[in-house]
């Protein structure tokens, strides 16, 4: 194992392709990175991305940024691996699970020879049971593998809303939890706009919405990716600005509470597995995972979405000893 501390703004990207690269572009315009190291089994591509970043150097933070080995995650903050295969148009990101796992089961105990003391951040679909395998696979602590889980779900939710409400999405207090992927699940219960639930503001503001307007909104959030990917092939730049927000908080220790995928164990029936709750983001992962109250529709809703990352898990689970 790798003796070398850990710094706490040096950040170890693992997969240079479209999300790892605008992860690292837009770690490096928002300053908060030291250092970005980017990693990928395409040597070549990784370097070429980096001579890209460091040409902007007079515009953008000063950031050390270098391509490396997986040997590069040494003394990082934190390790973000976005590498593997995306969907093609019209796969479920479920379908990617063998490809993925291998790639995972590959990568996992390297980092964590190297480097035992970082946090891994995974994005790689499906991410809820890539995230739980590599934290059986770490032998870390389940706060310090966090997935990016429904960060992004819950991000294109509240702008659909803020959009239906005509308000800033940053005044709209909205959850996706459960899979990032198809069986989510929108927590209605507790959507408020300025402490108010959406019958009251539609009673106070005449932006009133029934209830098939608000599924084709939930519709419309869970399948955004599918529309993206038809049209350009993937998606990155939301992803990559969650993450960054993700780190954000994990550098600057902000306890700021978001819906990533971690450890779930007695609530609500759900035990033993990776999925999105909103959870307290710090310097150490996840300080804490946020047991909110569902309706009786919420928490049956959030059982078959468990129910469908522990089948896509247990497809794999042999490969992963
Ligand atoms: N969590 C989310 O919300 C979210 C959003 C978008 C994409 N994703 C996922 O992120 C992943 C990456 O998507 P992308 O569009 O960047 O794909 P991409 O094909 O553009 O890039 C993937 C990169 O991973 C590299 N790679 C593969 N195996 C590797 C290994 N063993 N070691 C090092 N590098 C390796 C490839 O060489 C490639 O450069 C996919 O699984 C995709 O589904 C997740």
């Amino acid at each position: 194992m790798s003796s070398e501390p850990v710094s706490p703004t040096r950040i170890a990207i693992i997969g240079a392709g479209h999300v790892g690269a605008t992860l690292a572009y837009a770690l490096l315009l928002s300053g908060l990175a030291s250092e970005i190291v980017l990693i990928d089994q395409n040597r070549a591509r990784a370097e070429g991305e980096v001579d890209d970043l460091n040409d902007g150097v007079l515009f953008t933070s000063t950031a050390r940024v270098r391509a490396g080995g997986v040997e590069e995650c040494a003394g990082a903050a934190v390790t973000v691996i976005t590498a593997g295969a995306g969907q093609h148009p019209g796969q479920k990101r479920l379908d990617l699970v063998e490809q993925n796992g291998a790639i995972v089961r590959e990568l996992v105990p390297e980092i964590v020879r190297r480097n035992p003391a970082g946090l891994i951040v995974v994005a790689t679909n499906p991410v809820d049971v890539m995230s739980y395998a590599a934290w059986r696979l770490s032998g870390l602590k389940p706060p310090q593998v966090i997935g990016t889980g429904t960060i992004l779900d819950s991000a294109r939710f509240r702008r659909r809303l803020a959009a239906r409400f005509d308000v800033d999405p940053h005044s709209v207090h909205a959850l996706i939890i459960g899979e990032h992927g198809d069986s989510e699940v929108p927590v209605w219960s507790r959507v408020t706009i300025a402490g108010m639930t959406l019958g009251e503001l539609g009673a106070a503001s005449g932006h009133d919405a029934d209830e098939q307007q608000l599924q084709e909104l939930f519709r419309s959030t869970r399948d955004a990716a599918y529309g993206i990917i038809a049209q350009k092939g993937a998606t990155y730049y939301a992803i990559a600005a969650g993450i960054v927000r993700l780190l954000e908080a994990i550098i600057r220790d902000q306890k700021t509470v978001l819906p990533v995928s971690t450890l779930i164990d007695g609530y609500y029936g759900v035990d033993d597995i990776y999925l999105s709750l909103p959870s307290v983001i710090g310097r150490s992962g996840v300080h804490q995972v946020l047991h909110l109250t569902l309706s009786d529709a919420e928490a049956e809703a959030l059982r078959g979405s468990a129910a469908s990352i522990r089948a896509a898990w247990e497809r794999i689970e042999g490969t992963m000893r």
